[in-house]
């Protein structure tokens, strides 16, 4: 590819994720709840519950500072409180919009395994090929990656200030991808 960013639309977004769910599905794993790490894990969660309707919980956690530097470990700024109750004994999906550093997922990972769950399984629609910060906990035996890609930038739709010029480059990017 020419360019160094990914641009990736909201129809390849629902694609995606329609192809995750099947997946999902077939492999045999029934979440109970499905876990949303903010904010990038927001809108791949909604689009999932059209195919698998299951309450959806939000946590944040943070990875950067206001300053935009990396902070020394992730850091939470929104967790799950009067509801962690129910994540004991239950199958969990996790879910983000792209496995980078894996910092963030391993993280959030770790802090749900205190609650005592049946099984995490985790879903991302972008995993980055290129070595990782940290690994993944054993505890995760199942992983749901929508692409794997190599380590470029992904624009993602929900970040674009305008979007028919986002659709324009990713229109250009499928082009070139065709020749
Ligand atoms: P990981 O565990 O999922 O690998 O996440 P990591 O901590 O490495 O990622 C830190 C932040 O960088 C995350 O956002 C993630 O969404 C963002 N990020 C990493 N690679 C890309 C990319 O290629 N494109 C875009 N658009 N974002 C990327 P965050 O700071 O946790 O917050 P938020 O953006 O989800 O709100
Ligand atoms: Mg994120």
């Amino acid at each position: 590819m020419a360019t160094d960013k990914y641009y990736v639309s909201y129809t390849k977004v629902h694609k995606l994720v329609k192809k995750l769910a099947e997946r999902l599905l077939s492999s045999g794993y029934n979440p109970d709840v499905i876990v949303a790490i903010g904010s990038g894990g927001f809108i791949p969660a909604r689009i999932l519950k059209t195919f698998i309707n299951r309450p959806i919980y939000a946590v944040g956690i943070s990875y950067y500072g206001v300053d935009h530097t990396h902070r020394d470990h992730p850091t939470k700024i929104q967790w799950i409180d009067e509801v962690a109750n129910q994540l004991t004994g239950k199958n969990i999906l996790l879910i983000d919009e792209v496995d980078d550093t894996r910092a963030t997922l391993a993280y959030c990972v770790g802090e749900l395994l205190k609650y005592k769950p049946k099984e995490i399984a985790v879903l991302v629609l972008h995993n980055k090929l290129k070595k990782k910060d940290v690994e993944m906990p054993g505890e995760i035996k199942r992983y749901y990656v929508g692409e794997e890609i190599p380590d470029m930038w992904i624009k993602y739709p929900w970040d674009a200030e305008d979007i028919d010029a986002h659709n324009e480059m990713e229109r250009k990017q499928r082009e070139e991808e065709k020749k």
